[in-house]
Parts: structure tokens; sequence; C-alpha cells
């Protein structure tokens, strides 16, 4: 993403005649005039060689300099200038290019601009060296202005980029970190900070470049009352050197004069303004002051950051409302049937074990343990007399039960985070053979936190007891297990867990 690109850069200028008495005259009187006078910090090139001015064009492009202007001498004898703008044309499509030719010329001169090879042309000999002046001062300029635009076109691209990007996350840690970065690119500033309001306070959620020291105290690092301010006021602070703020008394941070905190206010469709948080934003890389343009950037950029972390704020409350709902569903679910109580919190012990023994990453365990926890949870949508009939289940009864790990996952599937804990909880009824349910997928098609599922799971049906059967012995349990390795179960999943259970 490309921001706003300010500060004191430099420009340079190059000048490119072989007439060495002219260049001469050019030095000490446009060198002059133009350094002193303009805002922008210029620096001037005076060649006599187009091969010697090709050769520092290329190493000023590679050093990613900034050529602002280009003004060559048309009759050279290495090369005519012309022909020197062809060749550097494409190296530096923006800088400003100007001949100087004599009246023979004029025709070459109007053709290349034409082709867009010149911005302009001077004829020779320069009789008044001020109208030169004027001439390269409007072109300056110019291009300036054209600079300033295009960045400014470039913020704009990137802050729609930025806001469609934070838009599509899900994750908090994201946002800040997309929010972070973005902000010290479109500030030119090393170290930038986000706060949220949580439970009425504000807490550090993200930081980039600022030690470990300060972090700690990081809501007196600026001024304890700045955050209070920003939000109360619901405004940005703009500071750009803070012994000139008589309000500012706490100053545990020296190392820099200048910063902006800027609110993060969700601004609702009913109008209600919502404060999320602040930016801090302090230590430009050229370590001058922050000024008014910085405040409007930041300003963009958290309102563009308040849409992104209020609707995923939004979205962690509704999944942990709905999460707990889930959990009321499974509770509700074992106080139906009381031979499943306490099923899938031993499953998920179960899987634990095995888990840990494959040497399961902690991502992948956390998985399984939410997909243990929830996975008969489907089971709500089946009726009393067939869930908790005390025979032998009918055909038609069966395939109502086996239902259960699709209703499981459909009631897991709107939690964003538990997506890949539903696909695994639907497949916690597939066989390693391939004839299981709901899929009939075999073997390592079946994902192994649902192999492991499978393992546990038969293991704690086996030693419960059930309406229709006494739970069986652990020993005579595990024998089953061993039966059922290569057919129903994954062996490799057996195996770890009877290694687990044979250790202790
Ligand atoms: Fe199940």
């Amino acid at each position: 993403m490309e921001g706003i690109s300010k500060g004191n850069k430099r420009y340079n200028i190059i000048c490119l005649d072989d007439d060495r008495i002219f260049l001469k005259s050019l030095k000490m009187f446009l060198g002059n005039r133009i350094i002193r006078d303009e805002p922008y910090n210029y620096n001037f090139l005076f060649l006599d060689s187009p091969l010697k001015a090709i050769r520092i064009i290329d190493n000023l492009v590679e050093d990613k300099q900034e050529i602002a202007l280009v003004m060559s001498d048309q009759v050279m004898p290495q090369m005519q200038g012309i022909d020197f703008f062809r060749q550097t044309k494409n190296k530096i499509p923006e800088s400003v290019r100007i001949l100087l030719t004599g009246q023979a010329g004029m025709g070459s001169a109007l053709s290349a601009i034409n082709e867009n090879i010149l911005d302009k042309y001077l004829t020779k000999p320069i009789k008044d060296l001020d109208d030169l002046v004027v001439t390269i001062r409007h072109l300056l300029n110019e291009y300036q202005l054209k600079r300033q635009l295009d960045a400014q076109h470039k913020f704009i691209a990137g802050l729609y980029e930025f806001g469609n990007f934070l838009n599509a996350q899900t994750n908090l840690a994201m946002i800040l970190e997309q929010t972070l970065a973005f902000t010290c690119q479109a500030l030119e500033c090393s170290r930038v900070s986000i706060m949220l309001l949580e439970n009425g306070n504000l807490t550090l959620k993200a930081a980039r470049g600022i030690p470990k020291d300060i972090l700690k105290h990081m809501v007196a690092a600026i001024d304890a009352g700045v955050a209070t301010r920003v939000l109360k006021q619901q405004e940005a602070i703009l500071v750009q050197d803070i012994d000139q703020v008589p309000w500012l008394t706490r100053k545990i941070n020296q190392e820099y004069k200048s910063f902006i905190s800027s609110p993060i206010i969700y601004a609702g469709l009913n109008a209600l303004k919502k404060p999320l948080g602040i930016i801090n934003a302090t230590n430009k890389i050229d370590n001058k002051p922050f000024d008014e343009d910085d405040l409007k950037i930041v300003n963009f950029i958290s309102s563009t950051a308040s849409i992104a972390i209020n609707n995923q704020q939004d979205r962690y409350r509704l999944e942990q409302n709905y999460l707990n709902t889930i959990d009321a569903l499974s509770l509700a679910l074992e106080a139906r049937d009381p031979y499943s109580r306490g099923h899938s919190f031993r499953v998920m012990k179960y899987a634990e074990a095995i888990a840990k023994n494959m040497k399961l990453n902690n991502g992948e365990r956390n998985l399984l343990k939410n997909a243990a926890i929830l996975h008969d949870v489907g089971k709500i949508g089946i009726k009393d007399h067939i869930l908790l009939k005390p025979d032998r289940l009918t055909p038609e009864e069966m395939l109502q039960i086996r239902e259960h790990p699709k209703i499981s996952e459909a009631i897991i599937l709107p939690i964003s985070f538990l997506k890949e804990a539903g696909r695994i909880v639907r497949h916690h009824h597939e066989r390693f053979d391939g004839a299981g349910y709901p899929d009939q997928i075999k073997g390592e098609k079946i994902p192994l936190p649902a192999r492991i599922m499978a393992v546990a799971d038969t293991y704690d049906a086996m030693t419960s007891n059930r309406p229709y059967r006494q739970a069986l012995s652990a020993d005579a349990a595990l024998r089953e297990l061993e039966n059922n390795a290569g057919t129903q179960l994954d062996p490799g999943c057996v195996e770890s867990f009877l290694s687990h259970l044979r250790r202790g």
C-alpha cells in the first residue's frame, strides 16, 4: 500500500551542456537563485557529457533518488539532446524535461514535445537568465503539484484498499496490526500504538516500534491525561512541541516532542458515536513535528479502522453469545440423556491424550478440544423416543441418529473461529475403511483430528453404560479397539491411545 509522502526530501536537477562556460554561468546564477528561494530541497548537478549524465541518472534511480528536472542542450558532440531524452525518458518518466536549442532545432523540438519526450524547449542563446529562472521555477511548481496530487491519489487508493482489507478481516489482531503498519507508512513515523476501551479502561492492544520498557507504562507514556482528553472531547490532539503545551505535565518519554493522538470512534447508523479507543503516533522519521496534514491522515485511518474494529467486536460478542447457547444446548442434551453425561468431556480428555502422544501442534490440539466438546451437540435434534430408546434401534431410527454429526456441524458453523472444528465434528463417525457416515470417506481422507476423536468416542461409548447394554471393562474395551484398528479406526491413533494408557 502506498502512503502519502511528504518531508524534507532531496530533488535533483540535472543541467547538461557541453559548453562549459555556459554551464559555469548557469551554476553561478541558476543554482544560487533556485536553491535559495525554493521551499524544497533542490540539488543541482551540472554536467558536460550526456554519457556521464546517463550514468548519473542510472545511479540516482538505483539509489531511489528523485530527479525533478533535466535540462539539456540539443547540440552536443557525443549525442543530441533529443536522443539523450529519448534514452532516459523511461528511466525517469516523471521528471520535467527541457531542451535548449538554437532556432534551427525548433522543428525537431516541437515533434519531441508531441511525442511526449520533452515538456518544453527554450531557444539559445539565452538572453536573460532571469527568464530562465522564472520558467524553471514554474515547471518545478507544476512538478511538485503533480507529485502532491499523485501522492494524494495514492493515499486515497491506499486508504480504500486498507478499508477493504480491514473489512474482510475477522481477526482483531490482524486489523490492529494492519492499522499500525498503514499508519507508520502514511505518517512516515516509527512508533504507533492502539489502545482499546475494555470495561471502561483503555488497554494497550497493539504497538509498533515501541521498546518494551515504555510499553509497560503505555497509558502514561504520552501523558495520562491525553488519552482521557482525546476520548472525552472525541477530537484528535496534535502536539508539535510537548514543551509548549502547559497541560502536558507528566512526561515519561522524552524521546520525542511531537505526537498525534486520535480517537477511534464508531459512528453508527443511528448517529450515536461509540468511542472504541485511540491511536497514538510519535517519532516522525525525519524528526520533524507532525502537521495538520498528518492529523487529517490519522483521522481518516482511525475512522476507517473504527468500522472494522466495531464489526469485529460485535461479531465477537455475537459469537460468544452463540457459544454460550451451544454450551447450554450441550448441557441440556446431557441432562436429557443421563447415559451421555460427561461423555463430551471424557472424549475431549482422551482425544487430548492421543493428540499429545501424536505430537499435534497447539493449533490442532485446540481445534480437537473444541470439536470434542461439541461433537454430539447435534443429538439435540434427535427425538427422545429414539435417543433414549432402551432397545436396539430400527434401521429407520438408526438413519435418524446418523444425522447428528451433520446437525452438530450446522450448529457450530456460524461461529467463525469454530468453522474448522465443525468439519472435524462432521466426520467423527467416519470409519477408517470408508463404511462410516455421513460421507463414507476413508483412510487419510478423514481429517486426523476426526480419526483421533473416533478412537476417543468409541472407547468412551464402550466403557459407559448404555440403555441396552452394560459398560465393558477397560481391558475389554482396549481389546475391542485393537480388533477394530484398520477397519473402523485408524491403527496409528489406536496405537497412540494404547501407548498412552500403558504409560498410565
Ligand atoms: Fe457422535
